[in-house]
């Protein structure tokens, strides 16, 4: 499958190669893992509390498609985005085989780019795990996800946050201080793995909030995700075990309001609504 070559990352170079050699893989990371498979399932029943059968919802880099997937089971329509071929491919055969098929569509492009999903206007739009930290321009791709919004809908965004307190300890324990910091202070870094490299940016709780208040959202509700529930390569530690995972997303959920919790953990997950008019 042919796909555009986004030009605008963080750093200059483009994920979609990382992406395509990291698809097959990819869901292992979930399926496996306590903690990458207990995150999917709480960033799923935020989505479903939003999305309501019969809505029309955009996927903004949506990977091998699995909150697609789920809200078709809650009887949603999803138009997915992604950048990487081999990531649709997949998404599409898992939607095929799911039996939700005519309830996915798929388009490979970037969510950069402003003819996305052509005029459609969405009840929803989300995007989960990071994919809009891959973008150098968060205020352009704002700005044009707002254009795909009806009015009085909404926006979900999970993003890798800055404070991550997790990231950061384990990167200075590993000798890795200027990642860390670059890290905290949000500047575009690049990100390494087998299956390559690409520009990342991680976005503060702050920055993202003023960022889509330029873009014309409005803020509807902000929580970090991975605050006390730990980053994936913790999962077979005592951090790992299902008790802690639940007693941690409980306290998550009744502390997301306390100044210095609200805006440290691995991700944040910004709400945001779509409430005026075009000016
Ligand atoms: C960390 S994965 C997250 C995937 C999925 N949202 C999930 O919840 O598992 C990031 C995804 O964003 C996609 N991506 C990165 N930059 C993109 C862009 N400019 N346009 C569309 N997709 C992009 C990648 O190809 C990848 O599939």
């Amino acid at each position: 499958m042919e796909c555009p070559q986004k030009r605008e990352t963080p750093t200059g170079s483009s994920p979609a190669g990382m992406f395509d050699r990291f698809a097959p893989e990819y869901d292992e990371g979930f399926h496996t893992n306590r903690v990458g498979t207990f995150m999917r399932q709480v960033w799923g029943s935020i989505l479903e509390t939003h999305a309501r059968p019969g809505d029309r919802l955009l996927d903004v880099g949506c990977g091998t498609g699995e909150d697609a997937i789920r809200l078709a089971g809650h009887g949603c329509q999803v138009h997915c985005v992604d950048i990487s071929p081999n990531m649709i491919s997949i998404a599409r055969e898992k939607a095929a085989h799911a039996g939700v098929g005519p309830a996915v569509t798929f388009e490979c492009s970037s969510f950069e780019d402003p003819s996305l999903a052509s005029k459609s206007l969405f009840d929803g739009v989300y995007s989960g795990f990071g994919s809009l930290n891959f973008t150098a321009d968060l205020a352009n791709v704002l700005a044009n996800l707002r254009q795909k919004v009806r009015e009085h809908g909404w926006l979900i965004a999970m993003v890798s946050n800055t404070a991550s307190h997790w990231d950061i300890l384990t990167r200075l324990l590993t000798g890795k201080p200027g990642w860390a910091f670059d890290r905290i202070r949000g500047v575009p870094t690049e990100i390494t793995s087998q299956h390559g490299s690409s520009g990342i940016r991680f976005f503060s709780r702050r920055f993202f909030l003023d960022t889509a208040d330029e873009a014309g959202f409005s803020v509807l509700f902000s929580r970090p995700l991975g605050c006390l529930i730990p980053p994936a390569y913790l999962a077979e530690t005592p951090l790992g075990s299902s008790i802690w995972l639940r007693m941690a997303d409980r306290i998550e959920r009744i502390t997301h309001k306390l100044p210095v919790l609200r805006s440290s953990g691995d991700f944040l997950v910004v709400g945001l609504g779509r409430h005026t008019p075009e000016p």
